[in-house]
């Protein structure tokens, strides 16, 4: 009988994932949870013949410098895969892949969760009822914004972003704009309801909720800064469920606390999971902890996904998801 091949698992998966990978594979579990760090993460590349990491672990190019080099692939339990640096990993001959589609529909669940929570005022009113300040119904109290019938703007036109669309002018019936550098095809805008805008500025000065989806990429850092902020109407809102470092989270502190913008929904931070504390003393933002893709639904199908790359490989075909 052949060896199975020897898998670090970075942080704990569902049980069931946990299980069938111990079943196919020599899995070391992270039953702690703790993350690895640089020291840890070097000692699963030189021991392991594949990694399955998540979006905490930073594969950056020293830590994949580690000697001497055993694993081959880094099957990454995740659709983003900003925290591997992918010219490090394909100079050390490393695949990387990733588990795309599975998560679309929650993160867009997500995204439109925070737009109806900052909108309508929904964890300020929840802390009000819990703190015992609510004295009764009154047609004045905690009056929030419409969103049905308003304007979407979609920062990016993929995956998770058609599958906001689908909601946002199926549901609340929104009018849908988009800026995507790479056109979507025009059957899929117009099945969507939406139109293209030429540029991103476009975007954030005519949408009430601008909603971003597009990767985290050197050109994506700080894309929403002071300047695009200023371009977006004063009872605007901004969501974010993408990446932590393309809002220039300083910007938007001032933003929402001079009330150039009238709120923002974030589930992702700059530092995460550090969270600025002036964030947490606005009452018009509000703040998830990165629970996008958190079902369990979900989780389990993101593992069998990531697992199912590494079956691919050790068998000798292509990845799925192959990323390099
Ligand atoms: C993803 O899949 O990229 C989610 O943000 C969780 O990491």
């Amino acid at each position: 009988m052949t060896a199975r091949p020897r898998v670090v698992v970075t942080r704990r998966l569902p049980a069931a994932v946990e299980e069938r990978l111990s079943r196919e594979f020599e899995a070391k579990l992270n039953r702690d949870d703790r993350p690895l760090e640089a020291a840890g993460l070097q000692q699963a590349l030189r021991e392991s013949d594949a990694v399955l990491c998540t979006v905490t672990d930073r594969l950056n190019a020293e830590v994949l410098s580690a000697e001497p080099l055993k694993a081959r692939i880094l099957s990454n339990f995740g659709v983003g895969f900003n925290h591997i640096d992918l010219a490090a990993a394909k100079s050390r001959g490393l695949v990387v892949t990733n588990t795309p589609e599975v998560l679309t529909e929650d993160t867009a669940d997500d995204a439109i969760m925070l737009m109806l929570m900052v909108a309508r005022r929904g964890g300020e009113g929840e802390r009000h009822v819990r703190a015992g300040a609510w004295t009764g119904w009154r047609p004045t109290h905690m009056l929030g914004t419409k969103v049905s019938g308003k304007t979407l703007g979609l920062v990016g036109m993929g995956r998770i972003a058609r599958a906001v669309a689908r909601r946002a002018h199926g549901g609340f019936g929104m009018q849908v704009i988009f800026h995507d550098p790479v056109a979507p095809p025009p059957n899929v805008v117009s099945e969507l309801g939406a139109s293209p805008r030429g540029t991103l500025d476009d975007v954030f000065r005519e949408a009430d909720f601008v909603s971003l989806h597009c990767p985290a990429t050197p050109e994506t850092r700080h894309l929403v800064d002071a300047r695009r902020l200023k371009l977006m109407k004063q009872g605007a809102f901004l969501i974010n469920t993408a990446r932590g470092d393309v809002v220039d989270e300083a910007a938007l502190i001032a933003a929402l606390a001079d009330g150039t913008i009238a709120g923002a929904g974030l589930d992702v931070y700059e530092r995460e999971p550090k969270v600025s504390p002036e964030l947490l003393g606005l009452e018009n933002v509000v703040l998830l902890p990165h629970l996008g893709s958190a079902t369990r639904e979900t989780r389990e199908a993101m593992g069998y996904r990531a697992l199912e790359n590494l079956t691919a490989f050790f068998s000798g075909a292509q990845p799925r998801d192959r990323v390099v």
